[in-house]
């Protein structure tokens, strides 16, 4: 695990890194033949519960989903989202951390913040637990409209010193949530290690979505994403198929009977 997260860091300058998101074995699979990291997201919330927010993401949640994802992963680094209110002081944080990895085989934990959780990230990596960093929109603590940070030279400046003090802390990567690009592009030229984008412009190490929003299995409007293709054109074909077969009684035909 540690040869895993210090690859990732070496990567930077030198590879762009690929970031996806699995919430079960099978997606898992395919994701893990590409990506330098697998994230089991929160986003599995809206995903796959039709949750409001993250916030109502439980670590039961968290933990089954990644028990699958495990059974699919053999190379990438398997990445855990820490759910809302499960890092909200030292004690609980390192439990529920220690909780994750020993019941997922997990490779790393992401939490959301910086300065407001300094305390807590330094405590994880004071006892060994791996962090990944998340600056710009958090949709854990997001207060109203999800929009783009970084509109105003207040609000640029502050993401700068949040990344610099994440590097600082330990973090072995950032992502970066809906960041304007020149902020993003900096934030990348200044701190040591990878920041992964998500709408944050082309100028990160890597870059990360959601699988279910890239392959047009989840329904989106959301601005950064982009449907690299519309599988469920497909899944609808396959199961019309098996319907027509069905009531044709062309299914299941004596090769597949006993
Ligand atoms: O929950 C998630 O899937 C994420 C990524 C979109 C970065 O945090």
């Amino acid at each position: 695990m540690k040869n895993k997260i210090s690859n990732i860091i070496k990567s930077k300058n030198k590879k762009k890194l690929i970031c996806l998101t699995a919430y079960s074995k099978n997606f898992a699979e395919e994701v893990d033949r590409y990506a330098d990291i697998t994230l089991v997201g929160d986003s599995l919330g809206s995903v796959l519960y039709n949750f409001k927010s993250t916030r109502e993401v439980t670590i039961e949640n968290m933990i089954q989903h990644s028990k699958s994802v495990k059974l699919g992963i053999k190379k990438s680094l398997m990445v855990v989202d820490m759910p809302y209110l499960t890092y909200k002081n030292k004690k609980e944080a390192l439990k529920n951390a220690k909780k994750i990895f020993k019941q997922t085989k997990c490779d790393a934990i992401k939490v959301e913040g910086a300065s407001n959780i300094s305390s807590i990230i330094k405590h994880l990596i004071k006892n060994k637990i791996p962090v990944m960093g998340h600056l710009g929109l958090l949709p854990q603590t997001v207060k109203g409209k999800f929009r783009y940070q970084g509109k105003n030279i207040h609000e640029r400046k502050k993401l700068i010193k949040e990344a610099i003090l994440l590097d600082k802390l330990g973090v072995f990567s950032i992502v970066l949530e809906c960041i304007e690009t020149q902020t993003a592009k900096k934030i990348t030229k200044i701190v040591k290690i990878p920041t992964i984008g998500i709408g944050s412009s082309k100028y990160c190490d890597g870059q990360v979505l959601v699988t279910d929003d890239l392959l047009g299995i989840n329904k989106t409007k959301i601005r950064f994403v982009k449907e690299f293709i519309n599988l469920r054109r497909y899944i609808k074909k396959g199961i019309k198929k098996f319907k027509y077969d069905v009531k044709t009684k062309k299914y299941p035909s004596k090769k597949h009977s006993y």
